[in-house]
């Protein structure tokens, strides 16, 4: 008898504890499935104190280590984590970007994959998460968020920023709005957003045309969407590309001389972006050096270092006579990926003047 209601309260027992792992199988098959991919950066950095804000060391922290700092996110997607290279950001290289573009198509070419986070330094992050705009090719959100302090300080803005940025990835809000950069509770969109500041965490701003949206109490919300062409919408596809052309840019100043721009021509660049004075403005000395080098078959970009406002086409030069392009309102560093991008389809002016009026 004993015998009789022990088997029957330990089946009991077995059965209940089968649908509680059921209940929770069910619960996480719910979730999301988001893949962070780590590349290194102030949110993967250490300091010698805990107010150790600046002189600290980038990309020291592996993702593992990141993930698990942040347990939160296992209430909000199902994160797996890969560590595609740990740099700090000012050592990126074309090698790095189509390393970090092949793993994003390849994973969200996965059913199982819903979203993808990079976690990147911000120094050039600006310039990683356009380029991946360019040559992502899926409408599968990607989020590339990044830290102004690192895992060691006081108030770290890297935990936060984490999570926020896997919810975004994980969300259906974000579906099709090209490649995100979410940071101090702020959406923007990859083309327009620069880092505006040295060292403070607001430092992601696309200052004249704006944010997109806010992430506030773990959710997104949308107000703007970007206008140019992305991702599954552009010409670019790098899948098959082992390098990318020589693009450099010149910074124009009061006194400039044409020692840079043919120095950099002499370097083998494909391409040059000159970052004019004003509105694009080509300096009297630097103008034939340019004109030379176009002459030579480099294509020339006419952008801008002030940083907001169109570039007009023939405006403070004639483009068409000198054979430009004008850079529209992408700042030098961006027009220098579209550039990178434009010269592995075509090498005709015209046609190359469209994609700036298009990405
Ligand atoms: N070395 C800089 C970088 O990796 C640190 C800045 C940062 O990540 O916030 O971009």
């Amino acid at each position: 008898m004993l015998f009789q209601k022990t088997a029957r309260s330990a089946a009991a027992l077995f059965g209940f504890l089968f649908c509680l792992s059921l209940a929770a199988q069910a619960q996480t098959s719910t979730l999301p499935n988001v893949t962070i991919l780590a590349t290194g950066g102030t949110i993967a950095g250490t300091g010698a104190t805990s107010t150790t804000t600046v002189g600290y060391t980038a990309a020291t922290v592996g993702i593992q280590t990141l993930i698990q700092a942040v347990p939160e996110m296992t209430k909000i997607a199902n994160v797996s984590g890969e560590q595609v290279f740990q740099i700090a950001s000012e050592n990126m290289g074309n090698e790095h970007w189509l390393l970090l573009a092949k793993r994003v198509n390849t994973l969200l070419a996965q059913p199982t994959v819903d979203g993808i986070v990079i976690t990147h330094g911000t120094d050039t992050l600006e310039e990683t998460a356009y380029f991946l705009n360019l040559v992502v090719k899926s409408r599968k959100p990607v989020v590339v968020v990044g830290s102004m302090r690192p895992s060691t300080a006081l108030s770290a803005d890297g935990p936060i920023n984490l999570y926020n940025a896997v919810m975004l990835a994980g969300s259906q809000e974000a579906i099709g709005r090209g490649v995100l950069v979410a940071m101090n509770d702020q959406i923007n969109g990859a083309r327009d957003v620069t880092k505006s500041n040295t060292t403070t965490t607001d430092t992601f701003k696309a200052s004249e045309l704006g944010m997109l949206g806010y992430i506030q109490g773990g959710k997104p919300y949308f107000y703007r969407t970007a206008t140019r062409k992305h991702t599954v919408e552009t010409e670019f596809d790098v899948m098959n590309l082992s390098t990318l052309p020589q693009v450099e840019i010149a910074y124009a100043h009061a006194n400039v001389g044409p020692v840079a721009v043919e120095a950099l021509v002499a370097s083998g660049a494909k391409g040059l972006i000159h970052a004019g004075v004003g509105n694009g403005s080509l300096p009297a000395k630097v103008r034939p050096a340019l004109s030379a080098a176009r002459k030579k078959g480099v294509l020339i970009v006419r952008s801008s270092r002030v940083g907001q406002g169109i570039v007009a086409r023939n405006g403070e030069a004639n483009d068409d006579e000198l054979d430009f392009v004008a850079g529209d309102n992408l700042s030098p560093q961006k027009a220098r990926i579209l550039l990178m991008l434009a010269l592995t389809k075509t090498t005709n002016t015209r046609d190359i003047q469209k994609m700036f009026s298009t990405y």
